[in-house]
């Protein structure tokens, strides 16, 4: 498994795209940099190839890489950030793509609808969840042709708090998986429950990010503070790693969100 990652040179919260942020609330830099570099160790002891994309100042939430795009059948689907406070980062991450010898399946104009990469698109097997309402237009899916390679199943998001799909649902494999059920509408946890075997995660744990964990095989990385989801995984057979992320939830992101799956 290959993962691209970014240290959290230029990380801040400096504004409000979400509704975990606040710019009243600083980060401590040392403290973010520590958490990082541990979640970084854990990838790598779990057997997992990462590489880094070299940060930008003035961009803080490239650190979020998850956002970056979305690794599907070999190639590289290119976000369309819905903010501005985003969107500046998009030709630092195609450049790095490309020199890594990625293609792309799309182009992204001002005319594209928005898509938020692998935050909004989570691969269980060949079945895409494709999530939407916040971050991601629908009609993204609609028109990407592309995505016809794989069974794409469209979730709808409705709490504002949990905007992208991997902060309310994380497959562990192509059978299983963990979700924060009321993050959806009535139809789309319907329409979940009939594609994939679902644990629940209560509130408590879904605020802490339970749900944005990184999957490496049998290893589960997720954020610390979530014992009830992580006995559930060891019930299975899974191996939890638990990191603090209290840094990054300050902007709304946490293990997975730092992470992008790249082979
Ligand atoms: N502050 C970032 C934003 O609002 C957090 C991104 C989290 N990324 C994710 N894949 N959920 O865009």
């Amino acid at each position: 498994m290959k993962i691209l990652m970014c240290r959290p040179d230029y990380y801040g919260i400096k504004y409000e795209i979400n509704p975990w942020m606040s710019i009243s609330h600083t980060v401590d830099h040392q403290a973010a940099l520590n958490q990082w570099e541990a979640l970084y160790k854990t990838i790598l002891s779990c057997g997992a190839h990462v590489d880094l994309v070299t940060p930008v100042d003035g961009w803080p939430d490239m650190v979020f890489t998850a956002n970056a795009g979305l690794f599907f059948h070999s190639k590289i689907v290119l976000p369309h950030f819905k903010h501005k406070e985003r969107q500046g980062e998009l030709p630092f991450f195609k450049a790095w793509f490309k020199q890594a010898g990625f293609a792309f399946w799309n182009d992204i104009t001002s005319e594209t609808p928005y898509f938020e990469g692998a935050g909004d698109a989570l691969l269980a097997g060949n079945t895409l969840f494709a999530g939407y309402g916040f971050r991601t237009d629908r009609k993204f899916y609609e028109e990407a042709g592309y995505l016809s390679r794989s069974k794409v199943i469209l979730c709808e998001l409705s709490d504002p708090y949990f905007y992208h799909i991997d902060t309310c649902f994380c497959p562990i494999n192509d059978k299983l998986a963990i979700w924060y059920p009321d993050a959806f509408t009535q139809k789309t946890q319907q329409r979940m429950t009939n594609e994939i075997e679902l644990i629940p995660v209560a509130i408590n744990e879904a605020k802490r990010f339970a749900c944005n964990a990184v999957v490496l095989g049998k290893n589960i990385i997720l954020p610390s503070g979530c014992p009830q989801i992580s006995s559930e995984l060891q019930k299975r057979g899974l191996e939890v790693h638990a990191c603090d992320m209290d840094e990054f939830l300050k902007a709304g992101g946490a293990c997975k969100c730092l992470t992008l799956r790249i082979g």
